[in-house]
C-alpha cells in the first residue's frame, strides 16, 4: 500500500466523517449488524462508487441440440450391436428453448415456473451466457458477449449462474468458503476508504448472519461422499456464494429445494432488499413457490414444452388467464394453480368446466325441491 493511502486511511480511523468522496459509515451500529440486511446495503450504496445496471435482452433466441432417433421395435442383442457399430445413427433437431423474448430489467425479481424438464434451466443458462442460441440473439446492456468483451463488459462476471446442482470444495468449511468468493470477486483490500474496508472484512460476516449459517460457520462444507453442511446448509452456501461476489444479475435454479418455506421466504427477502437498494435484478426458477414468496416477485415467466407461454408483470397474471377463461378455485394457492395447469392444462380445463357445471345443478336441485319444477338451464 502506498504511504499517502495508509496516512489517509489512518486520518479516517480517527475520523470516520472525513473522507468526502465514499461518504461515511457508521462503524458501531454495522459491526452489530442488528438493524437488518436492508440498512447494511443501504449504508454500503453510501460509501461505494455506483454498480453498473444490467439490462438483458432476448430476441427471438433459439436453442436447438441434435438427438438420437430411436428406432421403433423389438430390441435385441443384434440390433443393440448393430447401434454401437454404426457410424452414423440418426438424429433430429431438438428445441431445448424456441423463439423466446425477453427483457429483465434493473432492479426486478423474476419468477420462472414451468414443470421439470420444460427448460427452466436452459434459460437461465441462456440469460448467464453459458448457453448459445443457435438463432436470434442475448444482448447485455445492448452488447452479445463479444462486443461486450471488447468494451470491458464481463458477462460471466455480471451475470452469476447458481446451479441447481451445489458444487464446492468438500474440504474448505463454510467461512472459508465465502472468504473465497470474496477474494475472488474483490480487487484485495486495503481500500483507500476506512469504511470500504470494513465492508469488505465484514462482508462474510453479513451474508453468515443473513443466511442463517453463523452455528455452521466452521463445518467443512463436504459432498455425497464426505460428512459436511446439511442438505439444506449446503444450498445456502451455494446462495451466499454468490451474495459474497459482486454480480449484477443473479439466477438462481431451485435453490429453494431442500428449505423449508419460511428459511426460503428469508432468503428472497434479502435478495428483495437487494434488487431495491443496490439496483440488481434476480431471476429464479422455482418449482413449489409459496404464497409469500410469489409475492415478493415483480414479474414472472411461465413456460411450456421450450417456449414461453407468459412473460410480464406478476399482478396481471390473473386478468390475463381470467381473459383466456381460466378462473383458479378459491381454495388453491395461485402458484400451485399456474403449475398445476402448466403440467396438464388439459385436465384443468375439464376440471374447470365440471366446476362450473356444479353450480346450475345444485340451483336446478333447489328449485326442484321448493316445487318451483324444472328450471331453465
Ligand atoms: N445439451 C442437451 N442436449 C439435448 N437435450 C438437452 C440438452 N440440454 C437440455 N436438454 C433437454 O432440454 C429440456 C430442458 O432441460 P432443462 O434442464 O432446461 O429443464 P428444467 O426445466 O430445468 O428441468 P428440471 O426442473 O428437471 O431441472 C429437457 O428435455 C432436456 O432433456
Ligand atoms: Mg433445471
Amino acid at each position: 500500500m502506498r504511504e499517502a493511502d495508509r496516512e489517509k486511511d489512518e486520518s479516517d480511523l480517527q475520523n470516520p466523517n472525513h473522507d468526502p468522496d465514499h461518504g461515511t459509515l457508521n462503524l458501531d451500529t454495522v459491526a452489530k449488524l442488528s438493524k437488518g440486511y436492508r440498512y447494511v446495503l443501504e449504508e454500503i450504496k453510501k460509501i461505494q462508487p455506483p454498480l453498473p445496471q444490467v439490462t438483458v435482452e432476448v430476441h427471438n433466441a433459439s436453442v436447438t441440440a441434435r438427438v438420437p432417433v430411436k428406432e421403433r421395435g423389438v430390441h435385441n442383442l443384434f440390433t443393440h450391436a448393430k447401434d454401437l457399430l454404426s457410424f452414423k445413427r440418426k438424429q433430429k433437431d431438438f428445441d431445448i428453448l424456441k423463439d423466446i423474448n425477453l427483457i429483465i430489467h434493473p432492479g426486478t425479481m423474476t419468477l420462472v415456473l414451468a414443470p421439470p424438464g420444460h427448460s427452466k434451466s436452459a434459460l437461465l443458462k441462456l440469460l448467464a451466457g453459458q448457453l448459445q442460441p443457435t438463432k436470434g440473439k442475448v444482448l447485455w446492456n445492448g452488447f452479445d458477449q463479444a462486443e461486450g468483451r471488447q468494451k470491458g463488459l464481463r458477462v460471466e462476471k455480471l451475470a452469476q449462474y447458481v446451479d441447481q446442482v451445489d458444487v464446492h470444495l468438500p474440504w474448505l468449511t463454510v467461512r472459508e468458503t465465502f472468504q473465497f468468493a470474496v477474494d475472488n470477486a474483490f480487487h484485495p483490500a486495503p481500500y483507500q476508504s476506512q469504511a470500504l474496508n470494513f465492508v469488505h472484512e465484514h462482508k462474510v460476516d453479513m451474508v453468515l448472519r443473513q443466511l442463517g449459517l453463523e452455528e455452521c460457520e466452521n463445518t467443512i462444507v463436504g459432498n455425497e461422499l464426505i460428512r459436511g453442511v446439511s442438505g439444506g446448509q449446503r444450498k445456502r452456501v451455494t446462495m451466499g456464494e454468490v451474495m459474497c461476489s459482486d454480480a449484477r444479475l443473479l439466477l438462481l435454479d431451485e435453490v429453494s429445494n431442500g428449505l423449508d418455506a419460511s428459511t426460503a421466504a428469508d432468503v428472497f427477502k434479502a435478495m428483495r432488499d437487494w434488487t431495491d437498494v443496490l439496483g440488481a435484478s434476480v431471476v429464479a426458477a422455482l418449482l413449489q413457490p409459496g404464497p409469500e414468496l410469489f409475492e415478493l416477485f415483480d414479474n414472472l415467466v411461465l413456460m411450456r414444452d421450450s417456449q414461453i407461454v407468459y412473460a410480464g408483470p406478476r399482478a396481471s397474471v390473473m386478468d390475463y388467464f381470467e381473459q383466456l377463461g381460466l378462473y383458479c378455485p378459491p381454495e388453491q394457492e395461485y402458484a400451485d394453480y399456474l403449475i398445476e395447469y402448466l403440467s396438464h392444462p388439459d385436465e384443468v380445463y375439464r376440471k374447470q368446466c365440471k366446476r362450473q357445471l356444479q353450480p346450475t345443478s345444485v340451483a336446478k336441485a333447489m328449485a326442484m325441491a321448493s316445487g318451483m319444477g324444472a328450471v331453465q338451464v
